[in-house]
């Protein structure tokens, strides 16, 4: 009897630790995971992607074409990013290295090492390209989609089934080639032709060369009035200081640095699979959060719901056109965020209840780039051709999703059609984008 009270106590001790232990382990994962979750537009794509990768089949239906848009792969930052990287972050690192050296840091050794090994020299030439990351992130993607569409996606390659466009961008064209190199062995992948890319290209970048959007949204300060708005509110002034403490730093940083070491946090942890960036070491959940809704806000009110982005009937009425009879039966196009966020606005998905404002964080927002917006980005429609008529099925991200205007997942042609019939019928790019 006293023995095995005993034992129960030991075993009731064991099962504690290991209940202690295990969640002292769940905490240490879950805390990368609190950042790598909110990584915004900088967001590798292996966080997000689909890994089921089986073939998607629905009775009495085949899958016959597909239609894809995808923003580029990971990339290197642009110019100015690369400039503030090189002045801005080159000097925080050094005042963050004294202040461990006077006695005063509160960073861990391990967590001074990366800061003291990190390095920048991405050349200027190179600004925007493809990274290797991306290539992967392309090649992954296209074998995933095969092995999910193998009868509208065939293995072999033909130049009168595939259709491949890119926009006039280093990053557009090299996305598309890798993915040519997922789908096809290495020898095939070589005979792709590729469309040549369009200077002004007012489909798969409509809204560049749109002066009338270009006015009353991209060049209007009031489109950027709720971010501003956030930018100066408590809860970022709050943040500046958390971001600064936690590095050590004695005076607060201002919103230019901590957003820039947000977004080389989100970079990094791109670009490198198996290092970490010490530029995410400013950030807890709590901070990488309110960065993450700044750049959310931005994007609302640029590229999303904030205005109409009427002119996105421009590259929906070409995946309309590719599901009619002459068009081909696999067509991939390669772009840009602009595009996905504006094509998904068109397509009414992740919409909030209301306008994303700068005077409080809308904790449940549907609308988060760093799972809609994330390098790689992809929109998908498929034609199955059943026995009782053609209908669409629509995947972002890999993922089926049901269009709000359809009443299911797998979409009658022909109601579809009928939902878009302003997009298909009424869509002029010079009446939609000229200045009157
Ligand atoms: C293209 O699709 C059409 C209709 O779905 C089909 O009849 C044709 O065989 C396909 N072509 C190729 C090369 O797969
Ligand atoms: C941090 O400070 C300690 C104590 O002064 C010093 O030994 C160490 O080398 C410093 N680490 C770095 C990375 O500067
Ligand atoms: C920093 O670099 C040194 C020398 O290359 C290496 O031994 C060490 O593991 C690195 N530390 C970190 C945290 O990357
Ligand atoms: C396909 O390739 C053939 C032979 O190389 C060529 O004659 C034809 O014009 C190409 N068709 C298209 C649509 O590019
Ligand atoms: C936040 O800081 C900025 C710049 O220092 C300041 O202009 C602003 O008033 C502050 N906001 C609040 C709510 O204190
Ligand atoms: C678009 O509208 C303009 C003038 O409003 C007209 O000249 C042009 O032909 C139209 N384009 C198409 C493709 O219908």
């Amino acid at each position: 009897m006293k023995k095995s009270f005993l034992s129960y106590v030991c075993t009731f001790y064991v099962i504690s630790l290991v209940i202690v232990f295990s969640y002292a382990l769940t905490a240490t994962a879950l805390n990368s995971d609190e950042i790598r979750n909110h990584l915004g537009t900088r967001t590798p794509y292996r966080f997000k992607s689909n890994k089921d990768d089986s073939k998607i089949n629905f009775p009495n239906c085949k899958d016959s074409k597909i239609w894809m848009v995808a923003r580029h792969g990971t990339r290197l930052p642009s110019v100015k990013d690369i400039v503030a990287i090189s002045t801005i972050l080159k000097d925080l690192r050094v005042d963050i290295l004294l202040r461990n050296r006077s006695g005063k840091g509160p960073l861990n050794k391990e967590k001074l090492q990366w800061f003291e090994n990190w390095s920048n020299g991405i050349p200027l030439e190179q600004e925007n390209y493809l990274t290797l990351e991306g290539q992967d992130e392309m090649i992954l993607l296209a074998e995933r989609m095969q092995k999910r569409f193998p009868n509208a996606i065939k293995n072999k390659y033909n130049n009168e089934t595939f259709m491949f466009r890119y926009t006039a961008t280093q990053r557009a064209q090299q996305s598309a080639k890798y993915f040519t190199i997922g789908l096809f062995d290495k020898k095939n992948s070589q005979q792709v032709f590729f469309e040549p890319a369009l200077k002004v290209d007012t489909t798969l970048r409509f809204y560049k060369h749109c002066d009338r959007w270009q006015k009353q949204v991209k060049r209007n300060p009031d489109t950027y009035k709720e971010v501003a708005l956030f930018g100066q509110s408590k809860e970022m002034n709050d943040t500046l200081l958390s971001v600064s403490k936690r590095l050590g730093l004695d005076k607060a940083l201002t919103l230019e640095q901590v957003v820039l070491m947000y977004r080389v946090c989100g970079y990094e942890t791109s670009w490198h699979k198996y290092t970490k960036s010490p530029w995410c070491f400013g950030f807890d959940e709590k901070s990488i959060k309110v960065l993450e809704y700044y750049e959310d806000l931005k994007k609302y009110w640029v590229d999303g719901y904030g205005h109409t982005q009427q002119a996105a009937c421009m590259v929906m009425r070409n995946m309309f056109d590719t599901m009619s009879k002459s068009g081909r039966n696999a067509t991939f196009l390669f772009s840009h965020s602009g595009t996905v966020l504006k094509l998904l606005t068109h397509l009414e998905l992740y919409k909030p209840d209301s306008h994303l404002k700068g005077d409080a964080m809308d904790e449940n927002r549907p609308w988060r780039t760093s799972d809609i917006d994330c390098f790689a980005s992809n929109i998908a429609f498929v034609l199955f051709k059943c026995k009782d008529g053609d209908k669409i099925l629509t995947l972002h991200q890999e993922k089926v999703v049901k269009l709000p205007m359809c009443e299911k997942k797998l979409c009658p042609l022909n109601e579809l059609k009928k939902q878009f019939h302003n997009t298909i019928h009424n869509c002029n790019f010079t009446d939609l984008c000229s200045i009157n």
